[in-house]
């Protein structure tokens, strides 16, 4: 994985095959580093599973028995001397938080997260994204609950939402 959102689509598309109706994207930034942390109301996994969940040799995946997204975003944070945690409740969900320390030289770069949030609600619109950016001056929050309320009945799909969602993010994300 070239940089920190492509783990971003990865780890939420875990979190949709858990049949997650909420997703919650936390990217917390600071000199030092780069906190991500995905959490899901999906269907959660089973001791057994959670400890594996590392392991590249594991996936409940029938047609191939590599399972690879967590893995590879373990590898990533550990070359930083990063930390990595995942706490899951079978029926509840599941949270993974990573920590990259941005100054390490291994350290890939956080990519375009806005393209990522985008591609997420185009692909799952259904789903509840709530996405959230800080660092020690800013913060910013994109819920899609919120905006399908406010949408009253438009899709939050179509062309005209999708673009000013794009131009939102991207008002924001300049302040970084
Ligand atoms: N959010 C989640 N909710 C429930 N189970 C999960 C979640 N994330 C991962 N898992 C379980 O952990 C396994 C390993 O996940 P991982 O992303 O590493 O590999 P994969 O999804 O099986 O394959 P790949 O990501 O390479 O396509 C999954 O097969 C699934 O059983
Ligand atoms: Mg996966």
């Amino acid at each position: 994985m070239r940089d920190i959102s492509m783990h971003v689509l990865d780890i939420a598309m875990n979190s949709i095959k858990a049949n997650a109706t909420v997703i919650k994207i936390m990217i917390i930034e600071s000199d030092e580093t780069i906190r991500l942390i995905i959490k899901d109301n999906g269907c959660g996994m089973d001791k057994e599973t959670l400890n594996s969940v590392v392991d590249p040799f594991f996936t409940t995946r029938k047609t191939r028995n590599v399972g690879l997204g967590i893995p590879l975003l373990y590898q990533n944070v550990k070359r930083t001397s990063g930390k990595f945690n995942i706490t899951s409740s079978l029926k509840l969900g599941t949270a993974i938080e990573a920590i990259f320390n941005r100054k390490h030289i291994d350290c890939i770069p956080l990519g375009d997260i806005n393209e990522t949030i985008i591609s997420l609600i185009l692909l799952e619109p259904l789903i509840d994204f709530i996405y959230t950016r800080k660092n020690s001056f800013k913060k910013y929050v994109l819920n899609t609950k919120k905006i399908k309320r406010v949408l009253n009945g438009v899709k939050i799909n179509e062309k005209e939402v999708i673009d000013w969602l794009k131009a939102d993010l991207l008002n924001f994300s300049m302040a970084f």
